[in-house]
């Protein structure tokens, strides 16, 4: 079985006759994995189309380079790097071998210094605010999980995120900040982002003008797997500074040292159940037969659409306000990983990668832009996200929350049919998964995460391309070098194509 043939598979009809004809499929077509309650009736999906999907999953050795990655092999090519993020949430005691190395206790050496120095700042009441400063995966994994778990914050840290280069963006949050009680960590694997650097930079001087160089030891935190870079930058990398490892990629780090921000928000003991969240679905995915594992199925599912049916986007509505920012997470996750048309042998890769992945709360989005999902000339496969307990306490309010959650799901799939005003006519037949959990706590947090952290690494198996680099950000930095000093320095007339040297001497003239 191969993705060509995808598209020749035979397509299953209507999901209303689907339900009709095997009303068996509402409890066969549900995963259950750790906490998660994962229904996936609601698909285009029959026994034979799931049978072709599961048998390209074999052919496509989705088992081999699955164990590939948990044995530390470096099936990240292009860097000639291993793939461990699994090892950042191991217990105690278990082994992740990388590069004849078991790296578990390096993980767990790191964690309990960020444990100590969380324990420290949480219990001094000096420190009010914290502001992360890093950008892609040294900002949104933190910044989303932060808002995600705003029940368990500390009651007097308040934590911001400042990633843009927008100068609006620090300047926001140093207007609302004393120096005196803010701590800066400044989060880059690479610690050579532009970016980030520019905003730590400007932070610094900040707090300089007020404080004195002497206060930068006591405001300032680093994490970065570059301690030379670090230290060049005036934070102390031996004290200061805590590291990880080049085989965990930004868009996976979350869980490594990024976290600190979290950590120090919802605590050490919060931060190592977000961590056993995710390890529950490691094994899961570890070990459970395809045709039973989430990431797997969700994955195949995700195929299905892109080469069998051509749907090119995908939604995630979380119908939780907490979760806002996880539809942008998810968008590095796996556009980054997967937005790629170059296969691992080097060729051109001759069919459809990663979608387009989008999306907003729920209800928010009903009032924006789901007239599209239901009626709109592109289908759109949903994954919705909810939970039975609220963190707050109206319950009125989660009960029409989760009542507009059940009600969009079966809506898109079934619609309703009206013959005689057609605008009223909803074909349905639009597919949709439903993602629930009791409550969202730190671990289901974790699990959340670890299964589309895994769905992605399947689809990207299938597609045969290297999920783990992101090759296709270079050259836009690059150009960003050169047309910097443009802006200001003397005029180099011709440099570009007529369309930027027009913008270059715009702004130029204009600034
Ligand atoms: O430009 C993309 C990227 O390399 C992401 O992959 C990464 O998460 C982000 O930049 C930030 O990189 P760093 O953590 O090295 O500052």
């Amino acid at each position: 079985m191969d993705l060509d043939a995808l598209a020749h598979l035979a397509h299953p009809t209507h999901l209303r006759e689907l339900f009709r004809t095997d009303p068996g499929r509402a409890t066969r077509y549900v995963v259950e994995a750790g906490d998660l309650r994962i229904d996936y009736s609601k698909h285009r999906l029959n026994d034979d189309i799931l049978a072709s999907l599961l048998e390209l999953a074999q052919d496509s050795d989705v088992e081999g380079r699955r164990d590939a990655m948990f044995a530390g092999e470096h099936i990240n090519v292009t860097e000639d790097r291993a793939v461990g993020h699994s090892a950042l949430r191991m217990p105690v005691g278990s082994t992740f071998m990388i590069d004849s190395e078991n790296v578990v206790p390096d993980v767990h050496a790191v964690l309990d210094s960020m444990s100590a120095f969380a324990d420290r700042i949480r219990a001094d009441d000096r420190i009010t605010r914290i502001v992360n400063i890093g950008i892609g995966g040294s900002d949104l994994g933190p910044a989303m999980a932060e808002q995600a778990l705003g029940a368990f914050r500390h009651p007097r840290l308040r934590c911001s995120f400042v990633s843009n280069i927008d100068g609006a963006d620090i300047a926001g949050v140093l207007a609302d900040s004393d120096p005196a009680s803010t701590l800066f960590i400044v989060a880059s694997k690479t610690f050579g982002t532009v970016e980030t650097l520019t905003n730590a930079r400007t932070a610094r001087s900040w707090l300089v003008d007020a404080l004195g160089e002497d206060a930068v030891i006591d405001h300032f935190v680093a994490v970065s797997t570059n301690a030379e870079r670090v230290a060049d930058f005036g934070i102390d990398s031996e004290n200061n500074m805590f590291g990880f490892w080049d085989w965990v990629g930004g868009r996976y780090s979350v869980d490594s040292a990024i976290g600190l921000s979290l950590m120090l928000a919802i605590g050490p003991g919060r931060f190592r159940e977000f961590l056993a969240g995710f390890h529950t679905i490691d094994e899961h995915f570890r070990t459970a037969p395809l045709a039973e594992n989430a990431p797997v199925l969700m994955a195949l599912l995700g195929v299905w659409y892109t080469n069998g049916l051509g749907f090119d986007t995908k939604a995630v509505l979380p119908y939780a306000n907490e979760l806002a920012r996880f539809p942008a997470y998810l968008q590095q996750l796996d556009m980054e990983s997967n937005g790629k048309s170059v296969t691992l042998e080097g060729e051109r890769a001759n069919y459809n990668t990663g979608p387009i992945v989008w999306g907003e709360t729920g209800t928010n989005g009903q009032h924006a832009f789901y007239q599209l999902i239901h009626q709109g000339t592109s289908v759109v496969p949903v994954d919705f996200i909810g939970f039975a307990k609220p963190h707050h306490d109206y319950p009125e309010h989660h009960d029409l929350l989760m009542a507009n959650l059940i009600a969009q799901s079966e809506a898109l799939a079934f619609g309703q049919m009206n013959e005689a005003e057609p605008w009223r006519n909803f074909e349905g037949d639009r597919p949709n998964t439903v993602i629930l959990a009791e409550q969202l706590t730190p671990s289901v947090l974790g699990q959340l995460i670890a299964l589309y952290e895994h769905m992605v690494h399947v689809q990207g198996t299938i597609w045969g391309v290297n999920s783990y680099d992101q090759w296709g950000v270079e050259l836009g930095k690059e150009l960003a070098n050169q047309v910097t000093p443009e802006l200001t320095g003397d005029p180099t007339p011709d440099a570009h194509d007529s369309s930027t040297n027009a913008l270059i001497n715009w702004y130029r003239a204009n600034r």
